[in-house]
């Protein structure tokens, strides 16, 4: 069987478009007693088609909130948001979303939850079988693909809906601290997997964690923000070279650098 061809349908802008584009991003919510509550406050970043992005800040500085302006779940009070070079009204097509939470359907299998994002992502119903299996294997979920969520491990359920956006084969993947509430080996095993996958089937992610390591071993570029409203502080690029191996890479001086200085970043404000 062919390894998951997950570039095929994702077709997609030309390289010079950027894949997300923010331009002086506002976002602000109406409180109960009609005051306004300021979550973004001018952010503007671009995010290549092919790019790693990590977005790390403290708790309730707005990096759910710039995901899901992205996703045109919330609107901009200002500035704009532009997807593929067009501004977002509404949920793009092409974009995948992954909450810390799982979101699986708890009366579907685990085969069935990931058929899903194989029908929504267009994959011809003869081809979803072997698709299907290969995706179980590359989750080492091979066993399970008939188990229901409720009988799973939370690690195993995060790597399901893993599975159910590359079915999807999203363009654009924004993840919301998809392996927040996992033990730390399971949380490797899937920054592996997610390495593996875009490694070797570049696209455009955007990941969200408060977890330093993770964030330097995993990106291409590490946005720092502000406490609320999100404003980047910082922005680190980060040349350590692929494939990475996120635990050797530990020991690894340029890796200690980097989270240092983002760890300097987020103190200073
Ligand atoms: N739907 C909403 N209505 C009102 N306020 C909201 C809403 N969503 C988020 N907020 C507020 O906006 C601010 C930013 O929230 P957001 O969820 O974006 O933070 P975050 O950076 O993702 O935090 P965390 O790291 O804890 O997940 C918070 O003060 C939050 O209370
Ligand atoms: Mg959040």
């Amino acid at each position: 069987m062919a390894p998951l061809d997950l570039a095929k349908n994702w077709g997609g802008a030309p390289s010079t478009t950027p894949k997300v584009a923010l331009r002086d991003l506002h976002v602000a919510f109406t409180l109960a007693d009609g005051g306004s509550l300021p979550a973004v406050g001018g952010v503007s970043l671009s995010v290549a088609p092919n790019e790693f992005v990590v977005l790390v800040g403290p708790s309730g500085c707005g990096k759910s909130t710039i995901l899901r302006a992205i996703a045109g779940l919330v609107e901009p009070a200002r500035g704009e948001v532009l997807v593929d070079g067009t501004s977002v009204a509404g949920p793009p097509e092409g974009v995948g979303f992954m909450f810390q939470k799982d979101t699986l359907l708890p009366w579907l299998t685990v085969g069935e939850n990931i058929s899903v994002g194989l029908e929504l992502g267009g994959t011809p119903i003869a081809d979803r079988p072997a698709r299907l299996a290969a995706l179980l294997s590359l989750l080492r979920l091979d066993e399970f693909g008939n188990h229901h969520p409720a009988q799973l491990s939370g690690g195993m359920r995060q790597r399901v809906s893993l599975g159910r956006m590359l079915a999807y084969r999203p363009a654009l993947m924004l993840m919301d601290e998809p392996f927040g509430a996992l033990d730390a080996l399971t949380k490797l095993a899937m920054g592996r997997e997610l390495l593996r996958v875009w490694e070797a089937e570049r696209r455009a992610i955007l990941f969200v964690t408060h977890d330093i390591e993770e964030a330097v071993a995993l990106a291409d570029r590490v946005i720092v923000f502000s406490p609320r409203p999100a404003r980047i502080v910082a922005e680190h690029r980060i040349d350590i070279p692929r494939p990475r191996d996120i635990r050797r890479l530990r020991t690894d001086p340029a890796f200690g650098a980097l989270t240092q200085a983002i760890w300097t970043d987020l103190e200073g404000h």
